[in-house]
């Protein structure tokens, strides 16, 4: 038996190396998939080799990731509960298919993830793979073993697996769309965060950051005039806006699995670049398509997040999503400063709006009649309406 497991290098999962092998008598192939976290996937590879895998790959996803998950995410506004920009979400399936891609090479169909059944993860992992891979017999060893995070530690202790040194208490999941963190004294709801849960968002630097981002297509291209590939476009914003401590999201979130839970989220580019392209969309459609957009956005946010990834209607609302992000082309110029971000002004190439016509000093006004007679009729079922009830 050969078993393909999706490895991030941390505890839950270097214990389940060796738990696979003892348990199913099995040969363990490692897979670990950078979408842009921040590790080392050499030590990540060691460590993996050292629990007992037999087999390790490390597949760059970075890219893949950026353009296909994180720009889709701008074009649809995607933020779960009007305030989470999905970072954990967008990057299962995503893993998912790299893990069922190697599963295929090595001719298993045996898959493990290290997700928990308290979790959103697991559904997210467990479609995507039922999806891709339609023999697939899942394990998830976290699922069946009821360790506590202190018996995951004595269990590698016991059997010299080295676990990472500096392992958070927090529950940390982390990719180039953001930060993950859950666990510890956030699961208390009324306690305040505190600051060493944060890592991207650690204010180092006070000064106000002025930036211009400009968009084609719906999809950001150039940073003050500088023209940037979506990796090192999100990385930079990560990087610049995170120092002033901008991108911070703490909220009590509704899972998939019937429960509420405390969450914490870091995603300085995520915010930053959304409420940009929001605010482009808003200078640019009319009032009934800017309606509809955020409605199938939030439907949108919603299949993402609930592990519905491979959903048909995602389809459909990307195919309406683009067709609107078509006109959303133009430049936003905001300030980021403590903590805060406001958008200090916007150009958009496609945008209906005329200085002429809304201006109170100068150009077009409606003659007094027409202002008289739009009104009337404008007014007018409320009006009837009224009167009818009062007889
Ligand atoms: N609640 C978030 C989500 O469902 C974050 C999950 C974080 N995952 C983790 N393995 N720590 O997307
Ligand atoms: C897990 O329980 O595996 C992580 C948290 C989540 O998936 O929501």
């Amino acid at each position: 038996m050969k078993i393909v497991l999706a490895y991030s290098g941390g505890l839950d999962t270097t214990v389940a190396i060796r738990w696979l092998k003892e348990t199913y008598h099995a040969e363990v192939v490692s897979v670990s998939v950078d979408v842009g976290q921040e590790d080392d996937f050499k030590k990540i590879q060691e460590r993996a080799y050292l629990a007992g895998s037999e087999k390790h790959y490390t597949i760059d996803a970075k890219m893949d990731f950026a353009k296909n998950f994180a720009f889709k995410d701008i074009k649809m506004n995607g933020l779960y509960e009007d305030v989470y920009p999905l970072a954990t979400a967008l990057a299962r399936p995503l893993i998912a298919e790299k893990v069922a891609e190697i599963a295929k090479k090595e001719g298993t169909e045996y898959v493990a993830h290290g997700s928990t059944s308290k979790g959103n993860d697991q559904v997210r992992f467990d479609l995507a793979l039922k999806t891709v891979l339609s023999d697939v017999k899942i394990i998830a060893p976290a699922r069946i073993w009821k360790m506590t995070r202190e018996d995951e530690i004595a269990y590698a202790k016991e059997r010299g697996i080295p676990i990472k040194t500096e392992s958070s208490k927090y529950s940390i999941d982390e990719n180039l769309w953001g930060r993950s963190i859950e666990g510890d004294i956030i699961s208390d709801p009324y306690s305040e965060v505190p600051e060493d849960a944060f890592e991207l968002t650690k204010v180092r630097k006070n000064d106000k950051l002025v930036i211009n981002i400009e968009f084609e297509g719906g999809e950001p291209v150039r940073v003050n005039g500088e023209k940037m590939n979506p990796l090192e476009l999100i990385r930079w914003l990560n990087q610049e806006v995170g120092s002033r401590g901008f991108g911070r999201v703490e909220h009590l979130e509704n899972r998939v699995v019937g429960f509420k839970s405390r969450e914490v989220y870091e995603a300085p580019a995520a915010l930053t670049l959304i409420g940009a392209h929001r605010d482009l969309e808003k200078s640019v459609l009319t009032p009934r398509e800017l309606r509809f957009k955020r409605y199938i956005d939030s439907l949108w946010a919603d299949l993402v997040y609930q592990g519905l990834w491979y959903e048909p209607l995602r389809d459909t609302l990307e195919v309406a999503g683009n067709e609107l992000n078509k006109w959303i082309s133009g430049e936003v110029k905001l300030e980021i400063d403590r903590k805060s971000m406001s958008i200090l002004g916007r150009k958009a190439k496609y945008s209906p709006y005329s200085e002429k016509v809304s201006s109170y000093n100068k150009g077009w006004y409606p003659s007094d009649e027409e202002a008289r007679g739009f009104i009337e009729i404008w007014g007018l079922h409320s009006i009837l309406t009224k009167k009818a009830r009062l007889d």
